[in-house]
């Protein structure tokens, strides 16, 4: 689990904020300027010793982070010939995430803040999911319907402008990307599972009538439910395609998330509909939600692929924003926060 430099764009001039993201299992560091051009960008992933165990356990996270954290920011600013004195502020990734994770990273940064006599901005990490979206160019217009899907979260937002979020439904439950990962270990294909599935799944016939959770109901989400069903399932018969479990498992997934999408655009008209957190890398979704704007006229807001997964540039971005209107988070870990938090 080496770091993986990036290089996105040569050094720009002006200045840069360096963004640090341990909320989960990825040691993510980036440098980025105020029009969300990526400078420098490395993650140092655990996925292969969370492999193992089929999951994520905290206090390997935490382990993994103190080991790779000052690597990775070593590399971010070698690669970009960015003394640290030129940076205008760190952005770090105070919460929702695993409490020892954020706590590596939050203690990091506030050090080399101390050392470097730069500025510290503690981000909501949901915050810095939605400014993906302006990554490398500027997409989002306003007002916004924001859907927002992680492993840690599934919800629908609404923005009339930069710094204004309302939040309109979250999950009862489990969040779609956890539901992908527990299906994928069911599966037997390993984690993280939510890419796999993802591929699997457009081998398969969606040919199982999994249910739709709270479909019918408002914009909450349960994906708890779903998970089970597959669970049930595959106990029943264990000889069933993969492909064709996958593939039914992610057409119940695309069905709840686009009905809640339509209802939202169809309750808030907007001008795009932002759909960010590492489930936006899904092909599926992306192309299930390219319909979906193109029958409602609505444009679709995506990250880029490699935005779309827990990375410091995004983190970066955020903290652009609150620089901006000088709001100043506690620099304590809280494992858990609103998107309408700072
Ligand atoms: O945003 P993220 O990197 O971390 C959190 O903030 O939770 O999201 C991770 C989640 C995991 O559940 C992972 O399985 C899922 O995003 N994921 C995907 C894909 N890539 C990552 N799910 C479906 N298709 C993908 N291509
Ligand atoms: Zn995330």
């Amino acid at each position: 689990m080496s770091p993986v430099i990036s290089p996105v764009a040569g050094p720009a001039a002006g200045d840069l904020v360096l963004g640090i993201e341990t909320s989960c299992d990825d040691t993510a560091v980036a440098l980025v300027d105020a029009d969300g051009v990526v400078v420098a960008s490395a993650v140092a992933s655990q996925a292969e010793i969370h492999a193992r165990y089929g999951g994520v356990y905290p206090e390997v996270a935490s382990r993994a982070h103190v080991d790779k954290i000052l690597p990775t920011v070593r590399m971010v600013l070698e690669d970009s010939d960015i003394a640290p004195s030129e940076l205008r502020a760190i952005g770090v990734t105070r919460g929702p995430g695993l409490i020892g994770s954020l706590m590596v990273g939050i203690d990091t940064a506030t050090g080399l803040g101390q050392g470097w006599g730069v500025p510290v901005v503690g981000v909501n990490h949901l915050r810095g999911h939605l400014r993906s979206a302006d990554l490398e160019e500027r997409r989002v217009r306003f007002p916004a319907t924001i859907l927002l899907v992680s492993g840690g979260h599934t919800l629908l937002a609404r923005m009339t402008g930069p710094g204004d979020i309302r939040l309109m439904g979250g999950t009862a439950d489990d969040s779609v990307g956890e539901a992908y990962d527990k299906v994928a270990r069911m599966l037997g294909l390993g984690y993280p599972g939510g890419p796999v599935v993802d591929r699997l799944a457009a081998t398969g016939t969606a040919s199982i009538p999994f249910p739709r959770p709270v479909i019918d109901r408002g914009l909450a989400f349960s994906f708890s439910g779903l998970k089970s069903a597959v669970s049930r399932y595959l106990a029943r018969e264990p000889d069933a395609p993969h492909a064709d479990v996958a593939a039914s498992f992610v057409a119940a997934c695309m069905d709840v998330l686009m009905v809640k999408c339509r209802r939202a655009l169809a309750a808030n008209p907007s001008e795009s509909l932002v759909i960010v957190g590492g489930v936006a890398a899904s092909k599926q979704l992306r192309e299930a939600a390219a319909t979906l704007c193109a029958d409602t006229g609505t444009e679709l807001c995506l990250p880029p692929l490699r935005w779309s997964t827990d990375n410091g540039a995004m983190i970066a971005l955020a903290a652009w924003d609150y620089l901006e209107v000088g709001h100043c988070a506690p620099l304590r870990p809280q494992t858990s926060l609103s998107i309408e938090d700072f």
